[in-house]
């Protein structure tokens, strides 16, 4: 443990901790929305009032809300499908430096849609800052997988997920009525986003370009040995320049790697396969019917106070990605995973049972409470921040633009998809509306248990090689197969 803390130099904190900035814009403009509907919705009226005369009828009212609250998940569909334009072009840091002119606009647009009585300019700021998070999730555990050291490449990518769920709670603290949730300062509520902005923009020029985009796309050796030197605060990066030079070789042969070819090619198949479940895995979940829909789940489920309940589960939220942080390098990916997702599919049961007899035993509305946290904290511990940073794990620097350019963009569509319809079919379902989640969950458990490799401790190469061997072992002979790669995807697993 003390060796590796000893990678922990202030470089790397340094740049991992700016990175993060826009993991925590991404997670803000997922949780503002949610507690001051009322007020929004009220602004929505006023505005409607003074160009027609008349109240908003409620399906426009519903209709515009709806149009407000989804249009950032379509923003960050298209934005994490750009993810492969830029970062090879201008190579990760500035790619995430040049994406702040959108967090800019953005905030532009929302902060001044009161003042210039436009609905419009609230929907156009939300889709910008849609984008920019969609391009977010990209860059940034792209930059900080490359950065991390082997051994820390686990606790550095839950830091994405830790930005995100702190930017979560920072808006749901914000949005309390005594402090911007109200109709003077809604606006400043979402033209925050300006802050963080700037605080990238400044920070940033002091952070290094990727070690491995220098070497590997660049083929700027001195350079890269310079900046690696910095982020380890040691002189002895050899077998770190060694690895790298491996995967330079490898990339000779598999140069860019183009969306298509990544299902086109056998050597890519199963790990973007099991990339893409993993997102799904992720949103299918559930975990967005609660951090969209909380306070309302809470009012269904008797709860007197829902709004501190919302906050209490972004408290938990928090609380649980920083133990996965601490023990992601111990217990490993694949084991932390499938424990999150069986905790979150007895949560759902649980929480399916307090519905059900709330009516006939009203204290079942602290065993929702009780449901939801444990649901919360569960999906912390893999299904949150495992995901996001195990695609740079599962490929080389060939495809891995592409890569994540497809789990980003499985990732939000299936966003979108919870957050639209959740609200339809819970009207279908009424209290058995988790049970959909449960037996999903269970699915990808299954999944994971059969295809999801470890990458715990493993360098990039090693853990392509290993679906290298797995292809060239289907290939020869089918009767090895008999489970023997199945979930450990060849060797190098200790
Ligand atoms: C993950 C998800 C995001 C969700 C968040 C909750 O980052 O990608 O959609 O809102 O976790 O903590």
């Amino acid at each position: 443990v003390t060796a590796t803390i000893s990678h922990l130099g202030g470089g790397l904190m340094m740049a991992v901790g700016t990175a993060v900035i826009g993991s925590l814009q991404f997670g803000y403009n997922t949780g503002v929305i949610n507690a001051p509907q009322k007020i929004i919705e009220g602004f929505l009226n006023d505005t409607w009032n003074s160009r027609y005369s008349e109240p908003i009828p409620t399906t426009s009212l519903t209709t515009l809300w709806s149009i407000s609250v989804a249009i950032f998940s379509v923003g960050g569909i298209f934005g994490s499908f750009s993810v492969g334009l830029f970062v090879n072009r201008l190579g990760r840091r500035n790619s995430m430096l040049i994406a702040n002119v959108l967090a800019f606009i953005s905030a532009g647009f929302m902060g001044f849609s009161k003042l210039a009585a436009s609905w419009e300019m609230l929907i156009i700021g939300r889709f910008i800052v849609g984008l920019y998070s969609g391009l977010s999730t990209g860059f940034v555990p792209m930059y900080v997988g490359e950065i991390a050291p082997t051994s820390l490449r686990g606790a550095l990518g839950t830091l994405h997920q830790l930005g995100i769920v702190l930017g979560i709670l920072m808006a749901q603290v914000f949005g309390i009525e005594s402090i911007m949730g109200n109709s003077t300062l809604w606006p400043f509520l979402l033209g925050f986003t300006f802050i963080p902005a700037m605080l990238q923009c400044i920070l940033l020029p002091f952070c290094p370009e990727s070690p491995r985009f220098l070497l590997i796309n660049r083929n700027e050796e001195l350079k890269a040995r310079e900046v690696l030197e910095k982020l380890r605060g040691t002189e002895e990066v050899g077998a770190d320049m060694q690895e790298m030079k491996e995967e330079a070789r490898q990339m000779m042969k598999e140069k860019k790697v183009t969306i298509l070819e990544l299902f086109r090619s056998p050597l890519y198949r199963q790990p973007i396969f099991i990339a893409i479940m993993l997102q799904l895995s992720q949103q299918l979940s559930g975990i967005n019917a609660v951090f969209y829909y909380s306070t309302r789940i809470f009012e269904k489920a008797g709860v007197s106070q829902p709004v501190y309940a919302t906050i209490g589960a972004g408290v938990v939220n928090t609380a649980f990605t920083v133990v996965s942080l601490f023990i992601v390098e111990r217990a490993g990916r694949r084991s932390l995973h499938l424990t999150g997702l069986l905790g979150m599919a007895f949560s759902a049961v649980l929480m399916t049972i307090a519905m059900a007899l709330l009516d006939q035993l009203p204290w079942m509305s602290y065993v929702s409470i009780v449901a939801i946290f444990s649901f919360v904290a569960f999906f912390e511990i893999g299904p949150g921040p495992i995901p996001w940073f195990i695609v740079a794990e599962l490929f080389s620097q060939g495809p891995r633009p592409s890569a994540f350019a497809v789990a980003g963009f499985s990732n939000w569509s299936a966003n979108f998809i919870v957050g639209m319809t959740f609200q339809y079919v819970e009207q279908l379902c009424g209290p058995y509306v988790f049970i959909i989640f449960t037996v999903l969950l269970l699915g990808f458990f299954i999944f994971t248990y059969f295809k999801v490799p470890e990458t715990k401790g493993r360098s990039f190469d090693e853990i392509s090689a290993g679906f290298r061997h797995e292809k060239a072992r289907h290939l020869t002979g089918k009767f090895f197969h008999l489970r023997s790669g199945g979930a450990n995807g060849g060797e190098g697993n200790k």
